[in-house]
């Protein structure tokens, strides 16, 4: 049988303490709960979702690229504060084809003024703010429709 064609949902720092970290702002939820709500809906969907968490920016550097290595279909990114930050992050989104999709738990632009600068938005095919975990969901609706 062919393969399901592969969604890989990159998590960057501190998205290891969801549940515990801000619960007001990003809800109560652990990544772990994330996780398994996704792949629930990646089964009804019939597609394969590789989800990963890392707090250093070359990991996810070096998993931008491996999607596109993999032929992945699209890339899920929540970059955590590296959004705010990261050229070199902005660079491999650029680099590659896969379509990369931005997510954020929370509503960035109805934050801090820091919070409102993303290096991910000009170059992701779309953005996914504010919805909490069921972010998620939309992000994986959306990446499995592309
Ligand atoms: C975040 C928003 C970022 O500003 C923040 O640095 C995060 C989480 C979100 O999912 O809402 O770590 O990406």
């Amino acid at each position: 049988m062919a393969a399901l064609p592969a969604i890989y949902v990159l998590n960057g720092p501190n998205l290891n303490l969801l549940g515990t970290r801000e619960p007001e702002i990003y809800g109560s939820d652990t990544l772990d709960d994330i996780a398994s709500a996704l792949e629930d809906r990646a089964r009804e969907l019939k597609v394969e979702v590789d989800i990963r968490q890392s707090n250093h920016e070359g990991h996810l550097i070096d998993w931008l690229h491996e999607a596109q290595a993999e032929g992945a279909k699209a890339i899920i990114l929540n970059a955590g504060a590296y959004t705010h930050t990261s050229v070199a992050l902005h660079d491999a989104v650029k680099a590659i084809t896969v379509p990369v999709i931005e997510l954020h738990l929370s509503n960035p632009h109805a934050r801090e003024r820091f919070r409102h600068r993303s290096f991910i938005a000009p170059v992701a095919r779309g953005t996914i703010t504010g919805f909490g975990a069921l972010g998620y969901q939309l992000a994986l609706d959306a990446a499995a429709r592309l």
